[in-house]
């Protein structure tokens, strides 16, 4: 079914085009080209092609270019793994463009496994290791490790890449080059997850409630995904209901406890945040027990989280409770004086959009008494109670709910840099950009939140199917497999859809384990057809109501390669076949990934070959992503006096 999109009145014909200064332009205009600076931020900083990242290895992530004042020249795990996150689902999504980046990291990776290390080697701890010299040699300096999440996180993007490489007859490539990349991060999980380490912002040694939680999806991901290449992960299935059980300690009753540690922190910081949306499953129910996004828990934990910023920092201007303000890391951060983080404000929209998603998805909002004040900030007779989809309560709670998230976001606008770079921080007092400049992580935060907004979410990992929390908690740790990956030959192209029967010996040698394991898979590929799935690619259809005159041509110019980036000369052609007396339609129908978001604007050419532009703003638009959504019309005007 497709559905009209009626976005704009008119556009006059005139040479002169104002340029709307930043603060005036709305959000979602900024979107679509902040979305733009985004990816290519994230491309520029990838070894060796990144404009960047020049000297770094090949599918090396380095933290920023910035070398000095802060040093982030290096490449983290976890980082690494949370932005190339972003890139595979965009890849999923239907960037195909994407897939020689990916295929670098997780070469560099299957590398790095076994870069001996301070942290030990591949089989005795290694993994643990936070971060790396740019050449993939170790770095030998203090730190403080072992971070623990680092292995989590990457098993967690790399099995997204494998269970789409599975989806699309690629099981041979799964099995022999993501699996043991993945055995080894699980087995990392699965022995250490009961030991303390440092937290994300590598600063307490204890445990961390963003570790511990992405540990237990990496484990039941870990579990499907090793079923699905023929072999398992009974180390996966033994732990993950203990690291459940002990999740639950970090709820206090009004907020999540970020660490368990020695320091004299209230606890209160976007760790928790993090830990709901990089765990956020599209089909859970608000599920407490995982700190869903749309859970009491996180909601809860959201608005205490959040005030405890308003008053710390003079840009807030004691924003009210329920107005979005700047956040940081945690309110007693002292770093570069402690100031508000770009990726942790937009984790604060973040959270919120999944909560929507959920809520729509769920048909309904539950409000008890834990989450009952964070939605009175919002809606003031808010009460405890159910609110069905189709009242009108609902759909008042979640439009003060995406207005509240949409102001996270318009604070990043106001204080990115105005040619769209991301740093780390931005000042408290005067909101200017600070730290590392350019910063991987502040790219992929912001296109999360703006696929979130966008209703784009990731797959499904598992969380329905998860078990319930155990009676009472042990401490435990179970040995898994290590093994050096080696496989690296990859196919010239994947396309979607490819069919692949084929019989694959997935057997590798082992080292510092129990068993040693060989398997031998068999697979052949049959048409799954699902009711409905959500397309990669969608036809969108650009209907131009426009007079022209014999010699007039209608083109359309835009932000992406496929509206070829803005060069006139790359403009698409509308067609005139359906022009008539009575309807004066120009059209084009382009192929384009869902999810996508774009500016564009009309071109119109005289026969002399004079370029004349639409007047005012640039159009933006968001490629649909919805299932069963495979085409989609957009309706334009353009009126002329000529
Ligand atoms: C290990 O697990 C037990 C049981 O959940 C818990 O009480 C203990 O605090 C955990 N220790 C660490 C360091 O994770
Ligand atoms: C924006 O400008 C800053 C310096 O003024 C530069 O470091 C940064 O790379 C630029 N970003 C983009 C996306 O052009
Ligand atoms: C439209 O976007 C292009 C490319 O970013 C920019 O050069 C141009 O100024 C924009 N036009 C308007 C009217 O904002």
């Amino acid at each position: 079914m497709a559905f009209s999109f009626a976005l704009f009145s008119s556009l006059l014909v005139t040479a002169s085009a104002l340029i709307a200064p930043r603060a005036t332009t709305s959000l979602d205009t900024w979107l679509a080209s902040e979305t733009t600076v985004a990816l290519q931020g994230i491309q520029d900083n990838i070894g060796d092609a990144g404009a960047y990242a020049e000297s770094a290895s090949s599918g090396i992530v380095i933290a920023s270019p910035s070398t000095d004042d802060p040093d982030y020249y290096y490449t983290w795990t976890r980082d690494s793994a949370l932005t190339m996150k972003v890139v595979v689902d965009l890849f999923r999504n239907g960037d195909s463009g994407l897939q020689g980046i990916i295929e670098e990291y997780i070469d560099a990776q299957a590398y790095i496994q076994t870069v001996s290390n301070p942290s030990g080697d591949l089989s005795t701890g290694g993994l643990g290791e936070p971060k790396f010299n740019v050449d993939m040699t170790a770095f030998t300096g203090s730190w403080g490790r072992p971070q623990r999440d680092g292995p989590a996180l990457r098993a967690i993007t790399l099995i997204n890449f494998g269970e789409w490489l599975n989806d699309n007859g690629y099981e041979t490539y799964a099995a022999e080059i993501v699996w043991p990349i993945v055995r080894n991060d699980l087995s990392y999980v699965t022995q250490y997850w009961n030991e303390t380490g440092y937290d994300l912002w590598e600063e307490v040694d204890g445990s961390s409630f963003f570790t511990i939680i992405n540990q237990y999806r990496a484990l039941i991901q870990g579990s499907t995904f090793a079923s699905a290449v023929g072999s398992s992960c009974p180390y996966c299935e033994s732990q993950a209901p203990e690291i459940l059980c002990y999740l639950q300690s970090f709820w206090l009753g009004d907020y999540i406890l970020a660490n368990f540690d020695e320091s004299s922190r209230t606890g209160k910081d976007v760790n928790t945040i993090l830990g709901s949306i990089s765990t956020f499953d599209p089909d859970a129910g608000c599920d407490d027990s995982t700190f869903q996004p749309c859970s009491s828990r996180a909601l809860a934990n959201h608005k205490v989280v959040v005030d405890s910023f308003r008053d710390l920092y003079t840009i807030n201007d004691d924003a009210a409770e329920g107005t979005a303000c700047a956040v940081g890391r945690y309110p007693e951060d002292t770093y570069y004086n402690g100031n508000p983080w770009f990726l942790c404000t937009l984790a604060a929209a973040e959270l919120l959009y999944d909560a929507v998603y959920q809520w729509d998805n769920n048909g309904e909002i539950v409000i008890d008494s834990t989450s009952l004040s964070f939605f009175t900030d919002l809606y003031s007779s808010a009460a405890t109670g159910t609110y069905s989809s189709s009242s009108s309560e609902y759909t008042s709670i979640v439009d003060a709910v995406k207005t509240y998230a949409d102001g996270f976001i318009s604070i990043v606008q106001e204080h990115g840099m105005t040619n769209g770079s991301l740093s780390e921080q931005f000042d408290k007092s005067d909101g200017d950009e600070l730290s590392a400049g350019d910063l991987t992580w502040s790219y992929a935060a912001l296109l999360t939140a703006n696929m979130r907004r966008n209703s784009v979410v990731p797959a499904p990992w598992g969380e329905t199917t998860a078990s319930s929390v155990p009676a009472t908690c042990v401490s435990s740790s179970a040995t898994g497999i290590y093994s050096t990956a080696t496989d690296t030959a990859w196919p010239t192209t994947l396309t979607g859809g490819s069919s692949e029967t084929t019989t694959a010996s997935s057997g590798t040698t082992t080292t510092g384990s129990t068993t040693s394991t060989t398997s031998t898979k068999t697979t052949s590929t049959s048409t799954t057809t699902t009711a409905c799935t959500t397309p990669t690619t969608v036809a969108v259809t650009f209907d131009l109501t426009a007079t022209t005159v014999y010699g007039q041509n209608m083109f359309i110019s835009g932000s992406i390669s496929a509206l070829g980036d803005w060069d006139t000369s790359d403009a698409i052609a509308l067609s005139a076949d359906d022009y008539t007396e009575s309807d004066h339609l120009w059209f084009v129908t382009i192929d384009l990934p869902a999810g996508e978001s774009f500016e564009y604007k009309y071109i119109l050419v005289e026969s002399d070959g004079t370029v004349v532009w639409a007047d005012g703003d640039n159009e933006s638009y968001t490629v649909p992503a919805v299932c069963g959504e495979t085409t989609v019309t957009v309706d334009d005007t353009w009126d002329t006096t000529s």
